[in-house]
């Protein structure tokens, strides 16, 4: 049956449910997500249906070129935070977790940064990305929690949340503005006041969240972990995510080209629609639903 068969209406995965289930049902499966797992729980994805992208991230580049770009990402990063780290869990990574748990899942690997799997009980979580719990100082390799930052953060800059989100529309009501990294738009000239942290080891003005900017490389022993399970899976099952970024797209690639079947949950446009032997076009919440009750 070739994947065009199996596509099905935008919000139901009538067709392809059965299909996915027999796929899963094998075991042994190499499960990618992408920010389209995390929507439910109020972090916007990059892309969306169109496939075209909404927001531009600020790059590696931009961000190490100038002490005022370091700036305006802290302004923004530390107003975001505190919805950011609000974030609860949806019943997708909750079925997610079920997978693992039913003994299906090989192995989990996610482009996410908001550590919502493990808070939904996934225990070994490859984070492809990094996480945005975690700072490191790119001059000397410290490593601290991001509510260490934060706090300092606070402790710098008084008054500053109050003010800046006075002037958003809706107020307080930041979680309506929240990007998908975690940051809001600040204006500029409420960046200028803003005090940036510092390494707390050689004082470098150089802290970044531990994540994997737009121009950075995924460390090579996790693409190399990753590759390795892909090898050894039965299937691929991508979950919520456009794959327009080579490195998770990469996966899709090497197990296609090894004739690993790939199931691909996503609603919209997608970068595999070449390499993927199964296409569900659907809602991940429902749909991840039927299929750990068909699965149990
Ligand atoms: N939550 C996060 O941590 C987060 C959020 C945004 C972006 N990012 C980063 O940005 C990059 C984005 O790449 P990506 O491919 O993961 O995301 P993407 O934004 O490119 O693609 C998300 C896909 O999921 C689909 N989708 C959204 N909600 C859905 C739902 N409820 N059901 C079914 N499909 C749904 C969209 O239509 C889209 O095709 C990644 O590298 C990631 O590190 C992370
Ligand atoms: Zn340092």
């Amino acid at each position: 049956m070739s994947s065009a068969e199996l596509r099905s209406g935008s919000d139901s995965a009538t067709g392809g449910l059965e299909a996915l289930a027999a796929q899963v049902g094998r075991g042994g499966v190499f499960v990618l997500t992408g920010a389209g797992l995390s929507t439910d729980s109020g972090i916007p994805d990059y892309r969306g249906r169109d496939g075209l992208r909404r927001v531009m991230p600020m790059s590696f580049g931009e961000f190490m070129g100038s002490r005022g770009a370091r700036q305006r990402y802290w302004a923004r990063s530390y107003v975001g935070w505190q919805r950011f780290r609000a974030a609860v869990p949806n019943s997708g990574h909750r079925r997610v977790a079920d997978l693992q748990q039913l003994g299906l899942v090989d192995y989990l690997v996610t482009q996410n940064v908001d550590g919502l799997h493990q808070q939904a009980g996934s225990e070994q979580v490859e984070e492809l990305h990094g996480s945005l719990a975690e700072v490191m100082c790119v001059t000397c390799g410290d490593r601290t929690a991001r509510a260490h930052v934060q706090e300092r953060l606070m402790l710098a800059n008084p008054g500053f949340l109050g003010a800046v989100l006075d002037t958003l529309p809706g107020g307080s009501q930041v979680s309506s503005q929240i990007r998908p990294d975690g940051d809001i738009v600040v204006p500029d000239d409420a960046i200028g006041v803003f005090h940036p942290p510092r390494c707390l080891v050689c004082g470098a003005d150089t802290l970044k969240p531990d994540v994997v900017f737009f121009g950075e490389s995924v460390p090579k022993d996790r693409v190399e972990r990753c590759f390795a399970a892909v090898e050894r899976s039965c299937s691929v099952l991508v979950l919520g995510s456009s794959l327009a970024v080579m490195s998770g797209y990469r996966f899709v690639r090497r197990a296609a080209a090894s004739g690993i079947p790939v199931a691909v949950l996503t609603r919209g446009v997608t970068r595999a629609e070449a390499e993927a032997t199964l296409r569900v076009d659907a809602a991940l919440g429902p749909t991840l639903d039927a299929l750990v009750a068909a699965l149990r």
